[in-house]
């Protein structure tokens, strides 16, 4: 027999929570419960990824941003947009892997939209290794119709609800109504969330850097100093810090939630452009990470504060513990400062 601490399950919590949400009319604990369905259908299909050949490899696609698109990741897309459209609760959703914003006609007069990335680290999905769920849910700004594009184009700090589903040793759901962050886990023997990590709180320091190090040569000269400066003795800071990198945000974000880090995305040259993208995956954790303690930047101005100007926007992005975020955007500073002398 196992032993909980207390049997709060996804739902009682939502509801208990609901009249602290910022609208309290009841859509947006159906948007909640929607994709917490969705992602345990997702998570049913993860589960047994390697027994059927419908969830394997490649769906020979590509997304707008010319990214392969995994089988999991069209099917993960579907469930999502399903899930979403039947209940009526917003009147559309952005996906990474649409181009555009799909209205949703039929609920024209739904007060939000959502922004999704259905499946985050695809590449990790051949080889049994965590990947996750990203949304983030904003009230509309036009005020009936059908949705318009200002209405997921709206800065992070506008955002409602945002949350992330990780498909790891556990399944866990994770989420913020803008009062603290929750995580839940999936007991799959009864298919219900339970309240598992209340109230988490991201520690102000940790000892693990997460990045793509193998692009260490591609990177700015000001972040590969920062990274340096990670893997320089230094005993009273505890350095050097350990190296961890998953390649799917949601598991490396969620590793430094629960032990303090930082996960960085800097920009890479050629481009010289960051890969991770605004509305989906960097606004709702940066969401997550303030009010869990943390921050998020994009190496000058938090993420939250910038102005979307298109659906599948990228940028650089520093993302964790704030006191090791600060270190990251002062480094960054100091280099600027420098160059302009
Ligand atoms: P997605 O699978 O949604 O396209 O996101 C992948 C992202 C992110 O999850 C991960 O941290 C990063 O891409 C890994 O990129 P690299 O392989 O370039 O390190
Ligand atoms: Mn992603
Ligand atoms: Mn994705």
């Amino acid at each position: 027999m196992n032993n909980y601490r207390k049997l709060i399950t996804l739902d009682e919590f939502i509801f208990q929570r609901e009249k602290d949400f910022a609208y309290s009319s009841g859509e947006l604990s159906g948007l909640l419960r929607d994709i917490a369905l969705a992602s345990k259908i997702v998570n049913r299909e993860v589960n047994k990824a390697g027994l059927v050949t419908e969830i394997l490899g490649s769906a020979g696609t590509h997304n707008s941003t010319g990214d392969d698109q995994k089988k999991l990741d069209v099917f993960a897309n579907d469930q999502f947009l399903s899930a979403l459209k039947v209940s009526g609760e917003c009147c559309g959703i952005a996906s990474e892997e649409s181009e555009e914003y799909i209205p949703f006609t039929e609920h024209q007069n739904a007060k939000y939209v959502v922004n999704l990335d259905p499946l985050d680290g695809s590449s990790n999905i051949d080889v049994n290794v965590s990947i996750g769920t990203i949304f983030s849910i904003f009230r509309r700004v036009s005020l009936s119709g059908p949705c318009v594009a200002e209405d997921f184009l709206q800065k992070g700090t506008q955002q409602v609800a945002a949350g992330y589903v990780i498909y790891g040793s556990s399944t866990m759901m994770v989420f913020t109504t803008g009062n603290g962050v929750n995580g839940f886990t999936l007991d799959p023997s009864v298919g219900e969330f339970f309240l598992s990590h209340p109230d988490i709180r991201i520690p102000g320091k940790g000892k693990v850097y997460s990045v793509n190090q193998g692009n260490y040569i591609n990177f700015p000269e000001p972040i590969r100093r920062y990274i340096d400066w990670c893997t320089t003795e230094d005993k009273p800071t505890g350095r050097p810090y350990s190296f961890r990198y998953i390649g799917s945000m949601v598991a490396d974000f969620h590793r430094n939630m629960i032990q303090g880090g930082i996960y960085m995305y800097p920009p890479v040259a050629p481009s010289n452009k960051g890969k991770l993208r605004l509305l989906f995956e960097c606004n709702p954790l940066a969401f997550i990470a303030e009010q869990a303690g943390g921050k998020a930047s994009n190496g000058e101005i938090p993420v939250m504060e910038i102005e979307p100007t298109e659906l599948h926007q990228r940028l650089p992005v520093y993302i964790g513990s704030a006191e090791m975020v600060d270190k990251a955007e002062e480094m960054l500073r100091k280099s600027k400062m420098v160059e302009k002398v």
